[in-house]
């Protein structure tokens, strides 16, 4: 069968970075471990004045099509994937074609362009349709450009406030990809979940607390789905789990939960029965609460065992490195879990091609996805490529006070403006409204 994936990624990330320990803990009357710590968060990034998710996913794409050497007619489908949309007609496909139209002689009519809409899992979603559209032969030798690109503001005060971020991932879908090939089998938990939604509101209404356990209820269903589709999985199968990283202490959670799902009954859990016992079987227990409870005992065991600990640094640390530095990215979180990997095994010369992947897609509504992605030979260029570094660290840090007006300046029910912290260089900017209410955005050289 043709091998299908993706072929390059591209990264950008707001220009702006409110340090979490620094910053936002004092004035929230806050530990700052708590933040470092507890949610695994150093800091979040954030859009400059001239910032959206038109300029962060044009920009994106912009860089990935200069480095393959691509034109307009290469590209046969504009996927976007955003929560942050300020449209319910337009999608932000066309805003970013026209973007890029303002910078390369050809244009995108011939493309077929979408949005996606599902909280977080929407970027994964998009990506499955590119492969698909390419495995079904409808892409007359073109690919799929798929970006996903999230402003994740939460109100001010709210709990969500911490996890915050704002950037864009690109993605070339290809077949013969540089980077990963997709597995056809994907295992799906999904439910109907009002546990984070924005109901025709900017700011999402958040049960914070019970997030996390429907986050943790639908990944559980849809790795159950992903076995039966391809027999029991093994941790050893896979050299990363990237999962969808709202914080990187929700993903230890996952974490220790997709571990113990996949020793029951093998090598391992043998290995440490002697240590912490067996898992916990239901039938067991005469009542929920006791199973539950023999269940938090095991887990804080296991989670202390070097087998644990050596198996949590070497698949799951190495994919929260970016993360942890921006903040909740939405739509791009999974994605930046990814290649967050993949750039740790570049520069530690890991010899990843063959091996192989297990993503952990999730949005919130709720649906959680699992497939796998095998390492293709051309990843350590594709991935050296990239100028994530440089932007992470070229941020200009915000003040409390700046902090507040940029959160003002992205709110869209006020009207703020506010002069811009950074210079523009070689990018889209924003430029104001349109008679008709739509945006504007123009190329800055
Ligand atoms: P909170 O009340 O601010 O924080 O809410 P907390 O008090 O629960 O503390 C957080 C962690 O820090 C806890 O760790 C504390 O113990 C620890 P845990 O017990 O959970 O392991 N902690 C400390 N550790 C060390 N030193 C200290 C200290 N103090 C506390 N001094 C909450 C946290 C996640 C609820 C909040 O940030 C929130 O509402 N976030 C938004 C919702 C969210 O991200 N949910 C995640 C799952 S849903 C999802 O991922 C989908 C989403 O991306 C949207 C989409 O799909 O579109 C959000």
């Amino acid at each position: 069968m043709t091998s299908v994936g993706i072929d390059a990624i591209e990264i950008h990330t707001g220009k702006l970075k409110l340090d979490l320990a620094e910053t936002f803990a004092p004035e929230m009357g806050d530990d700052p471990e708590k933040y470092t710590k507890g949610l695994g968060l150093h800091a979040s990034s954030f859009p400059d004045a001239y910032e959206d998710i038109v300029t962060m996913g044009a920009n994106a794409a912009h860089r990935l099509l200069e480095r393959k050497g691509l034109e307009p007619a290469d590209v046969g489908r504009i996927d976007v994937a955003t929560e942050s949309a300020f449209d319910n007609s337009k999608p932000v496909s066309t805003y970013i074609a026209g973007c890029l139209e303002q910078v390369y002689d050809g244009d995108f009519h011939h493309a077929n362009k979408g949005e996606r809409k599902f909280a977080c899992i929407a970027g994964t979603q998009s990506l499955d349709d590119a492969v698909n559209w390419i495995l079904a032969g409808r892409n007359r030798g073109r690919g799929a450009l798929v970006i996903a690109t999230d402003t994740a503001l939460y109100a001010r005060d709210s709990s969500g406030e911490a996890t915050q971020g704002a950037g864009a991932v690109a993605m070339w879908i290809t077949e013969d990809p540089d980077i990963v090939e997709l597995s056809t089998e994907q295992g799906y938990g999904s439910a109907d979940e009002t546990d984070f939604l924005k109901p025709n509101q900017q700011f999402p209404s958040v049960d914070g607390k019970r997030s996390m356990q429907v986050y943790l209820a639908r990944m559980r269903e849809a790795l159950q789905d992903f076995e039966r589709a391809t027999g029991a999985s093994h941790p050893n199968d896979y050299a990363f789990i990237p999962f969808h990283t709202p914080f990187p202490g929700m993903v230890r959670k996952a974490a220790v939960l997709g571990y113990r799902h996949m020793i029951r009954g093998t090598d391992i859990e043998e290995e440490l029965a002697a240590d912490i016992g067996r898992q916990p079987r239901r039938e067991r227990f005469d009542s929920d609460d006791a199973f539950e409870d023999a269940i938090s005992e095991y887990v804080d065991g296991l989670t202390d065992t070097d087998a644990y600990r050596e198996w949590y640094d070497a698949a799951i640390q190495p994919t929260l490195s970016i993360s942890s530095q921006v903040g909740n990215w939405y739509t791009g979180s999974v994605h930046l879990a990814r290649f967050s990997a993949l750039k740790h095994a570049a520069e530690n010369g890991i010899d990843l091609a063959g091996k192989r992947l297990l993503v952990a897609s999730y949005g919130s509504g709720a649906q959680a996805e699992i497939h796998s992605e095998t390492v293709q030979d051309g990843f350590t260029e594709a991935v050296a490529a990239s100028t994530v570094d440089e932007q992470i660290e070229q941020r200009y840090d915000i003040s409390f006070a700046e902090y507040e007006q940029v959160h003002d300046r992205h709110n869209h029910e006020k009207s703020v403006e506010l002069e811009p912290f950074t210079q523009p260089d070689a990018e889209f900017v924003f430029d104001g409204w349109g008679p008709m209410n739509e945006r504007k955005y123009t190329y800055v050289e």
